[in-house]
């Protein structure tokens, strides 16, 4: 019997066997497979898995607190974060173009990480000991979608954490390969990992940054943070977490219109809301939203984040549209 627990157990064991007695990393990016990987990982071997969570900057709010208070709650892993914020807002600095902006932020992310893992490296070092192992959340669909194989690595990390260099090279620790996503929130569970992070909608790597149309600056990131929020709540409130994929909200930096109030003409930026339905991501539908929620999340946005007075809702499919403005 393939139960969830003897999935664990045997994940366990495969783990201990690779591992030995070595040290392993992983780099936590906030979502469902780097979090079960290293959830089980660190059943495996303790103190001798490492997280690197690197702050980008770009962030919804809460997503940092998540990591560093409910995961490693919930798991006792040792955690290390990396403030990056300001480093990846100098990188941006005066750069509109989604590509331009992706690649900005993919560049950074990597040599972050790096630096990290030397940091780390080093610190073992002078202990006698030697990080050998990189874990990584690298699912089944991500090895079928590679032809199997090692390359399975570079699909996810071409869109996150990006290929390692030659100088890190790590052995791969991918406790994950053989699990569907459902099978890994089971095992998240099982693994005493909060719901918040078990059933967490699908993010972005860069983040917020390819949600600001235009430059991304401390400010805008204010202001998209505090209206995602908003969004965020409402509709987990009105209970529509599992019936849609993900609601991005898209601040759109460069677009100002004229709006009214109290008994002040106000001229401010619009926010997108782009709630979708999808099994893949690979097409998607926009989602009919009840009217009242709405109305709930309009109306909070433009009385509680003043920068922003105008609320619109994406009404297209994917294709044509993507699921993401940029
Ligand atoms: P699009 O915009 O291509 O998005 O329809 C499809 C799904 O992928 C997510 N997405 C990303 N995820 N790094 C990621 O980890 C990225 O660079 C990235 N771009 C888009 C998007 O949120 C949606 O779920």
């Amino acid at each position: 019997q393939w139960t969830t627990a003897s999935i664990v157990e045997e994940s366990v064991q495969m783990i201990r066997e690779q591992v030995g007695d070595g040290r392993a990393l992983c780099g936590l990016s906030g979502g469902v497979d780097s979090a079960v990987a290293a959830a089980l990982v660190h059943r495996a071997i303790g103190d001798r898995l490492t997280c690197v969570f690197v702050d980008h900057g770009l962030l919804r709010a809460g997503e940092r607190a998540q990591v560093e208070r409910d995961f490693v709650a919930a798991t006792g892993v040792r955690l290390v974060t990396v403030d990056a914020r300001q480093r990846f807002l100098d990188a941006l600095a005066g750069v509109g173009d989604p590509e331009e902006k992706r690649k900005i932020i993919g560049r950074e992310f990597i040599r972050v990480f790096e630096q990290a893992q030397r940091d780390l490296q080093a610190e073992a070092g002078e202990h006698g000991e030697h990080i050998d192992f990189l874990v990584q959340g690298t699912l089944y669909p991500d090895v079928v979608e590679s032809g199997g194989g090692t390359g399975a690595a570079n699909i996810k990390s071409h869109h996150n954490v990006g290929g390692l260099p030659d100088d890190l090279r790590f052995k791969l620790v991918e406790p994950l390969r053989l699990l569907f996503k459902d099978e890994v929130r089971r095992v998240g569970l099982e693994l005493g990992l909060p719901e918040t992070i078990v059933h967490r909608q699908p993010f972005p790597g860069p983040g917020l940054g390819i949600r600001i149309v235009g430059e991304v600056t401390a400010e805008r990131l204010e202001v998209l943070r505090a209206a995602d929020a908003i969004a965020r709540e409402e509709l987990t409130a009105a209970g529509l977490d599992r019936d849609i994929w993900q609601c991005p909200v898209v601040l759109l930096a460069d677009v100002r219109s004229v709006g009214v109030q109290g008994d002040y003409r106000t001229y401010g930026h619009p926010v997108v809301l782009r709630p979708v339905s999808s099994e893949d991501a690979m097409t998607a539908d926009w989602s009919r939203l009840p009217y009242d929620v709405l109305e709930r999340i309009s109306t909070r946005i433009t009385n509680e984040v003043p920068e922003v007075n105008r609320v619109v809702l994406d009404v297209t499919s994917k294709p044509p549209g993507t699921i993401e403005w940029e």
